[in-house]
């Protein structure tokens, strides 16, 4: 018995030091691995091991990352069943299952194949997946066995997420109970198998966040999973599988998505090396209407909104008292009951910019069209709306809901078309035969006429335009005088039809002067509207001016204007549309900013140089913009930047360059001193706020509203001190420190400061900028800027203080 002892003991000493040394990233069936020892895989990016959590002696076998420092556990084995000591050792039994097996011999868990086995190996891989395979055999399909078919709380590259349909195996992720208790917790995250596919995550089994069917690029409902640098993901359909995965895009991002019971999130992170710490990259749910239902059938939850629970139109609240908070599950009913018996009482209308609604009553077929597509959904009663399942080229494919639309939400980008099932206007109704015809024939001749008209002013706008301005029509549109706008004039009927009649869905946000819609043109165009409000104070020669001036303007980095409407009060400019919305939502944003790093943002600041200096130098006129900042820049599907809202744009002749006025427009914090207090404008405050936005690029913080320690500082302040100081590092954005080019950064900084001087004429010109931008010749020092921008001004400090958000002011100023 003793040598016996001796010789176990001496045996799985060697063992010990054999796995140990040779850092060994196999077990094979006459090896074991032992409490103590671990495998890593080849290249040395994972660990199998044995590990506890917090004061708990309960050990558990897992794999975690090998070289990052606070140790991140991605896969437990004996979740559900802790070794209550360290006596675990995982091995292969002699038929081939690997068991992990406790002191007293019994089974904390363990892993089968269903086929026979010959020569099994256990190998961890590099892509942190242990595997059971034959000795000989490394094609991944023909696997015994893998952790990534069984995953815990996170899910690595590579990891497919959904359903085997030939067997019926799922993999979805369940959280742990704590940080410190790797059993399952409640929430959980996988894919519901409806008609029409989508991402669930659970509460237990009540569903809590649900992002939307696959739509070919994205899911309408989670804004967070689109086109990025970090990883792309693709979401996979077919007879045999339906999973959801992703792949790293540069190999030395190491980046994971966990759910996690604490926060109730499903968040990524990505692995910071300089700062050695996980950062959030993106959340799911990222408000609160992601939140499953919140608003009930028919209920549209609308950021922004007050109360964010909305009836889309058609509906109203069900319950009759005050639509409160808890009656909003309850949802909305009809205004108008639906007639079943009649197909021709039954319309669709068209809804915009959708997380689209909750799949489980669905139906799908692919290959159909969207005018297939709405015959089906007519010919049954039950079939409440439709929509493409595919919106690549144009859209295609076609889904069918049944039952009440429950979980809609309005989304800024991403959304999609949804079709609602509504009963037809009353008109048709009552002479049905005779509105029918008169319908069909209006429908074709307007068609006919929209498209002629169109085809017209397109290609022969000169000629109309001459033709018409002698027949004076043209003009007096505008103000009587003779002007050239140069620009198509859009009649009010058709922005109502392409904003569906400035819905609040369509909703994109508020520029100076009102309201911006998103719209569609029947070509399919999209369009986005800026409706200034009756009431603002922009006057017909605000109006004009800005017509105007950006008909003339056509650059790359500026916003481009389509069109214009004047009728009656209605003042209206239809400006290209921006998919990717304002600066301002990125790098303000904390999870946004993460997607856009240093060589994008610096792009960003080159395009935005670019354009002010086309609008200060290179125009046929000299153009001060006059309200620059986030929120005018807007980014195109490429993330380009691109100027806009020349609300306030001041046309010069080409050698004026200085003004004065004695109504002073612009937003706090990016206001030039000179401009703020005494009225005068120049180009050189548009330098000054382009400073700003620079500063605020590469701080990701606002000047206005961002505070330190020392309260009486804003941004600019802050960055001079840590400038001077050489802290740098604390003030770049956080999630710039992986991706800047330091130099590069250091040089934009050093500009900002240039371009903030206190006296405008210490301020470089943009060309000047520009140059300075894409050379590398040193630069000149700068002279302190004025901190108290934006935070003192004689006449109307009251106005300031009150104004928290970064909304265009007008002031009319005494002086
Ligand atoms: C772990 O032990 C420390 C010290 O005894 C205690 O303060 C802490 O609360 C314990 N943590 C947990 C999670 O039990
Ligand atoms: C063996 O140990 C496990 C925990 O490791 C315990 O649950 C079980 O009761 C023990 N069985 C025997 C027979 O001691
Ligand atoms: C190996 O382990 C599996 C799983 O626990 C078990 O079903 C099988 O009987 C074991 N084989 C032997 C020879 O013990
Ligand atoms: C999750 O479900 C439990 C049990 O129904 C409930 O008490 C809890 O509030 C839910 N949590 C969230 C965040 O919805
Ligand atoms: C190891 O390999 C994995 C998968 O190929 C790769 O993603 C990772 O960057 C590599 N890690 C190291 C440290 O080389
Ligand atoms: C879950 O969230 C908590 C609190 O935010 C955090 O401390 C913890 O590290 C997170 N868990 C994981 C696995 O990331
Ligand atoms: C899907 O639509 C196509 C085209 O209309 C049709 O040929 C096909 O039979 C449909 N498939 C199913 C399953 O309904
Ligand atoms: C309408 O669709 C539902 C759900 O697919 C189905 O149960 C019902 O039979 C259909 N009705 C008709 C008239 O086709």
């Amino acid at each position: 018995m003793g040598i016996f002892a001796f010789v176990f003991l001496s045996s799985s000493l060697f063992l010990f030091y054999f796995v140990f040394s040779d850092a060994a990233d196999r077990i094979t069936q006459s090896q074991s691995l032992s409490d103590g020892t671990n495998l890593v895989s080849k290249n040395g990016s994972f660990v199998l091991g044995f590990f506890s959590t917090g004061n708990s002696t309960n050990r558990y076998l897992g794999i975690w990352y090998n070289n990052i420092p606070v140790r991140t556990v991605v896969w437990v084995a004996n979740w559900r069943n802790p070794i209550r000591d360290s006596s675990g050792v995982l091995m292969l039994n002699s038929s081939g299952s690997l068991v992990l097996l406790s002191q007293n011999k019994t089974i904390a868990w363990s892993a089968s194949s269903t086929k026979e086995v010959g020569s099994p190996v256990v190998e961890l891989l590099d892509s942190g997946n242990l595997v059971l395979r034959e000795e000989d055999e490394e094609n991944p399909g023909s696997y015994l066995w893998q952790s990534f078919d069984y995953p815990s709380d996170t899910w690595l590259p590579g990891m497919k997420l959904g359903w085997d349909l030939r067997t019926g195996f799922e993999r979805r992720l369940t959280a742990w109970k704590s940080p410190d208790d790797p059993s399952p917790g409640e929430l959980s995250c996988g894919i519901e198998l409806h008609n029409y596919p989508e991402v669930v995550m659970k509460n237990g089994s009540k569903n809590y966040d649900r992002t939307g069917p696959w739509n070919g690029i994205g899911f309408s409902g989670a804004i967070g999973v689109k086109a990025n640098q970090v990883y792309d993901f693709d979401f996979v359909s077919n007879k045999d599988e339906v999973y959801f995965i992703y792949h790293t895009i540069k190999n030395s991002v190491i980046t994971r998505a966990v759910v996690n019971q604490t926060s109730y999130l499903y968040e990524r992170y990505i692995w910071i090396e300089a700062d050695k710490k996980w950062i959030p990259y993106m959340i799911q749910p990222q408000d609160k209407c992601d939140i499953y239902n919140l608003c009930g059938a028919y209920g549209n939850c609308i950021i922004g909104e007050s109360p964010i629970c909305q009836c889309i139109e058609g509906f109203k609240p069900r319950s009759t008292e005050r639509w409160n908070p808890d009656d909003w599950a309850k949802g909305c009913v009809r205004t108008t009951e639906l007639s079943c018996d009649d197909k021709d009482k039954i319309g669709f209308v068209k809804f915009v910019g959708l997380k689209l609604p909750d799949t489980t009553y669905s139906w799908v077929n692919k290959s159909m069209n969207l005018n297939e597509c709405r015959v089906k959904c007519l010919n049954n009663c039950s079939c409440m709306a439709y929509s493409n399942t595919d919106i690549r080229d144009g859209g295609s494919g076609c889904a069918l809901w049944y039952g009440d639309l429950i979980d809609i939400r309005q989304v800024a980008a991403n959304g999609q078309d949804l079709y609602i099932r509504m009963p037809a206007s009353k008109k048709v109704n009552q002479d049905k035969q005779k509105m029918k015809v008169i319908v069909a024939v209006a429908t074709v001749i307007a068609v006919v006429f929209g498209v002629l008209l169109i085809a017209y002013c397109i290609c022969k706008r000169k000629n109309f335009r001459e033709k018409m301005r002698d027949k004076g029509m043209i003009d007096q549109n505008i103000d009587g005088q003779s002007e050239d706008l140069e620009l198509p004039f859009f009649s009010l009927a058709i922005i109502a039809i392409a904003t569906n009649k400035f819905s609040s869905n369509n909703k994109l946000g508020e520029g100076g002067f009102g309201l911006v819609y998103k719209g569609i043109l029947a070509d399919g165009q999209e369009i986005a509207v800026k409706r200034l409000s009756q009431n603002s104070r922009q006057g017909l020669s605000e109006f004009k001016n800005e017509v105007k001036s950006i008909a003339k303007l056509q650059h790359r980095n500026l916003v481009r204007l389509l069109g214009y409407c004047i009728e009656g009060e209605e003042k209206v400019l239809i400006y290209e549309y921006m998919p990717n919305g304002s600066l301002d939502s990125f790098i303000f944003d904390q999870m946004r900013s993460n997607i856009i790093g240093w060589s994008m943002r610096f792009n960003i600041i080159c395009g935005i140089a670019r354009g002010l200096l086309y609008l200060h130098e290179d125009s046929r006129l000299r153009i001060i913009h006059r309200d620059l900042k986030a929120s005018n820049i807007l980014l195109d599907s490429k993330m380009n930047p691109k100027i806009s809202d020349f609300g306030m744009a001041k046309t010069f002749g080409g050698d004026q360059i200085e003004g004065n006025t004695n109504r002073v427009v612009g937003t706090y914090g990016y206001m030039a001193p000179e401009y703020a207090i005494d009225g005068l404008f120049s180009v050189k405050s548009d330098v000054f706020s382009f400073g700003i936005l620079l500063l605020e690029i590469i701080c990701g913080k606002k000047n206005r509203g961002s505070f330190h320690r020392d309260h009486s500082m804003n941004l600019v302040g802050h960055a001079w001190k840590s400038w001077k100081e050489g802290r740098i590092l604390e003030l770049i954005d956080t999630c710039l420190k992986d991706s800047c080019i330091m130099s590069e950064l250091e040089r934009c900084l050093h500009i900002s400061f240039l371009c903030l001087q206190q006296h405008h004429e210490d301020r470089p010109n943009m060309s000047f900028v520009v140059m300075m931008l894409h050379s590398e010749s040193s630069l000149l020092e700068p002279k302190e800027p004025c901190f108290y921008v934006g935070k003192t001004s004689p006449s109307s400090s009251k106005n300031q203080s009150s104004s928290t958000n970064e909304i265009t002011i007008t002031l009319l100023d005494g002086r």
